[in-house]
């Protein structure tokens, strides 16, 4: 993958307010309680590091080289032990089957160029009695999606290739996942395209 170097320098600078007032809390009651092996896909400049504090190890696969370069930068103040950072895309985990207890999902489904695929590859590393723990912007409803749906090609280029029109909810229950908390939520004006929220914990299927 090529780097989006402007996006990863000004990621967490333009994320700061929404991460202090919205995200963060959420990461942090999603992923605080998590144990065991953890899987971080699309771990972006390491910003779920701060919260995943009882893990036992911690993976992180991240395609962009410039935000990987973050990325390593931040290991240094991770609370749990970082065993490997990969460069592998979502939609091709380079991992065992069942090698996971935890995989974490964070704005990353909006950007993967296979959503399907890349919930498989979840699905395929996770332990059968594993947790799949999703924070993602999606598809809104009616007038909301319409919109979306239109200015999805400007937001792609402007976003690093984010849609901000998908179905996520309805992807992870396809790729063979059952929902045990879901929150939807909207997070800011309607017209803002990346306002409707999902937040959840799924297991597979049994
Ligand atoms: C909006 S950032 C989110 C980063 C981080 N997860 C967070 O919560 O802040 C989206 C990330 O997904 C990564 N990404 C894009 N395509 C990907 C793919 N096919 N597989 C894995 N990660 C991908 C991007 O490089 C970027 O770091």
């Amino acid at each position: 993958m090529s780097g989006h170097r402007i996006f990863a320098a000004v990621y967490d600078r333009m994320a700061a307010p929404v991460e202090s007032k919205l995200l963060g809390p959420r990461r942090a009651r999603m992923l605080s309680g998590v144990t065991g092996r953890v899987l971080d896909v699309g771990a972006g400049t390491g910003v779920n590091l701060d919260h995943l504090r009882n893990a036992e190890q911690v993976v992180l696969t991240e395609p962009d080289p410039a935000m990987r370069a973050k990325l390593e930068r931040k290991l240094g103040r991770a609370h749990a032990p970082v065993v490997q950072v990969s460069d592998a895309a979502a939609e091709d985990l380079p991992f065992d089957d069942d090698s996971f207890d935890a995989v974490v999902f964070t704005l990353v489904l909006c950007t993967v160029v296979d959503p399907a695929r890349a919930l498989a590859e979840a699905r395929r590393v996770l332990r059968p009695e594993g947790s799949l723990y999703v924070l993602e912007h999606v598809r809104g409803e009616g007038a909301q999606a319409t919109w979306q749906d239109r200015v999805t090609p400007v937001w792609k280029r402007l976003g690093a290739g984010c849609h901000p029109n998908r179905d996520t909810r309805t992807a992870v229950e396809r790729a063979g996942f059952t929902f045990t908390e879901v929150e939807n939520l909207q997070a800011g004006p309607r017209w803002i395209p990346a306002s409707p929220l999902l937040q959840g914990t799924a297991h597979p299927t049994g």
